[in-house]
């Protein structure tokens, strides 16, 4: 990945400035499908960004807290694989992109598998395959690794939680196509009420960039030092937060900005900058994919003044690659 160009005082200059600049647009509506969603004060607007060593550069309410939602979809894919191993996870969940909603009640023709955990089918099927393995505890074990994973211990906002489980019909729809279809266990109401659970975790705009720094920090949180995955399974996450983690915005994603990336319907955004930075952004209203408005043009502009895709022409790729290919004399 490209070196950040300006020095650690300019970053948080830029930061500031694009802040500045995006809490202008005040397009998009806040979710209220959930309905406590809609109690989402639609001005706030928090920007985080935290190095692989700890260092934070921020903008407006970082320490809002609001609910993680579909963000905790790559983390508990991420404990899955870690957990059960990714052959076994990916006989039950694969990865490509749908192309539609992240609530589609939709299978993969033929297998009738999911097409990617950072959908609703998917995930529900990972929050089913973590039930399997840990039954009742399943949601305090999953609490307490996303605790590690931010650096510090997160609680649930019991409304929202509320407020999913008594509306959330149509997840209750796909929890019971996925066991027609024999790809969850039975007790697929228990496990509906752990993805109900994950989805409404408290964080705030700094710990998703905390979170996805420690991704970016290869599996290891970086101011605690606790290990939270394995280097082999980070690259797991992120492949598919890049190619699915926006939803059916997902190329356009890809075009834009071209780093990994996950969204929530609260309006958190979460990118990781490979062995380099986690972005966190909160801002509640949502554009038509249910992507927050202000954090994907902040990502989009972020990634160009810095350079951060994965294919900028400032991004030179593998040093080991460069080193065989032009050894020194
Ligand atoms: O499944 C749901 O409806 C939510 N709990 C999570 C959805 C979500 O965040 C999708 N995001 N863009």
């Amino acid at each position: 990945m490209t070196d950040v160009a300006a020095p650690p005082n300019e970053l948080y200059a830029l930061v500031s400035t694009l802040h500045s600049k995006y809490s202008l647009n005040v397009t998009g509506e806040v979710a209220t499908y959930i309905p406590e969603l809609g109690k989402a004060n639609p001005d706030h607007f928090g920007v985080s960004l935290v190095a692989t060593d700890g260092r934070m550069f921020e903008a407006g309410e970082c320490q809002q807290l609001f609910t993680i939602q579909s963000i905790s979809k790559p983390f508990a894919f991420g404990l899955a694989v870690e957990e059960l191993g990714a052959d076994n996870v990916l006989q039950r969940v694969s990865v490509e992109p749908s192309g539609d909603a992240f609530n589609s009640i939709e299978l993969q023709t033929g297998s009738n598998r999911p097409f990617n955990p950072m959908i609703n089918t998917g995930a529900i099927t990972v929050s089913a395959l973590l039930h399997a393995s840990h039954g009742s505890k399943t949601f305090d074990h999953l609490l307490d690794r996303f605790s590690a994973i931010a650096g510090r211990q997160l609680s649930m906002d019991e409304s929202v939680y509320e407020s999913e489980r008594r509306t959330g019909h149509r997840n209750r729809a796909i929890a019971h196509l996925l066991l027609n279809f024999g790809v969850v266990h039975e007790d697929i109401e228990a496990a509906l009420d752990v993805y109900f659970r994950q989805c409404s975790i408290l964080v705030t705009a700094r710990d998703l960039a905390m979170m996805g720094a420690t991704l970016s920090n290869m599996g290891r949180n970086p101011v605690t030092g606790d290990s939270a995955y394995s280097i082999r399974h980070v690259k797991d996450i992120l492949s598919i937060m890049f190619t699915c983690g926006m939803y059916d915005y997902s190329g356009q994603w890809a075009y834009r900005v071209g780093i990994p990336a996950k969204s929530g319907v609260a309006g958190g955004v979460l990118a990781v900058i490979n062995r380099q930075l986690g972005i966190g952004t909160y801002s509640p209203k949502l554009d038509k994919y249910g992507n927050s408005v202000r954090g994907i043009e902040l990502c989009v502009d972020l990634a160009s003044r810095l350079g951060l895709h994965v294919f900028d022409v400032l991004n030179t790729g593998s040093s080991f690659l460069d080193a065989v290919l032009n050894p020194p004399n």
